[in-house]
């Protein structure tokens, strides 16, 4: 009998207004489809306020929420969505740490960024964040396809 179907472990990564004005776009997707993850939800998106807030709510007590809403409704956004086993994990590795300044040389805020407040991207903190912030910005839902055209990325 075969077991049910497991969905995959995903993630909502998010390169905020400064990542897109400054033009890393290319560079930061291209780290995780290096790192052998499956793009599954893609969109240049001018964030409504609403959405913003409703992301952030569990920082909404702090004193940088309004500046941090303020920040990501200031131009638009590239959310994306990405598939693959522990790439929750995975991906706050290879974003490193939130104040750009610890962050490790090789990670994207070490390589492109110094304040905690521009630190260009966002990578969900738990896999029940993951399908929760997915479902917030991506309502009409992801894709699903298979990698058959690389047969050797996965076992
Ligand atoms: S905290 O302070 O422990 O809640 O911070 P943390 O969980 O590491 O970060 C949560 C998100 O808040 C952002 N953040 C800030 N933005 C602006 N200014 C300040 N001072 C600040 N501190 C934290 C941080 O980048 C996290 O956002 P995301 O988009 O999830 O990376």
């Amino acid at each position: 009998v075969r077991a049910l179907a497991v969905r995959a472990e995903i993630s909502y990564v998010m390169v905020k207004p400064d990542g897109v004005q400054r033009g890393l776009v290319g560079d930061i997707i291209s780290r995780f489809e290096r790192k052998g993850f499956k793009l599954v939800g893609l969109k240049l998106y001018q964030t409504p306020k609403d959405v913003a807030e409703e992301h952030y709510k569990e920082l909404s007590s702090k004193p940088f929420y309004g500046k941090l809403v303020e920040y990501i409704v200031s131009g638009p956004v590239v959310a994306m969505v990405w598939e693959g086993a522990g790439v929750v994990a995975s991906a706050r590795k290879i974003i490193g740490a939130t104040n750009p300044l610890a962050a490790e040389p090789g990670t994207i805020r070490g390589d492109f960024a110094i304040e905690v407040g521009r630190n260009i991207v966002h990578g969900s903190d738990s896999v029940e964040n993951g399908e929760r912030e997915t479902a917030l910005w991506f309502p009409e839902g992801v894709q699903s396809w298979d990698q058959t055209m690389t047969p050797w990325l996965k076992e």
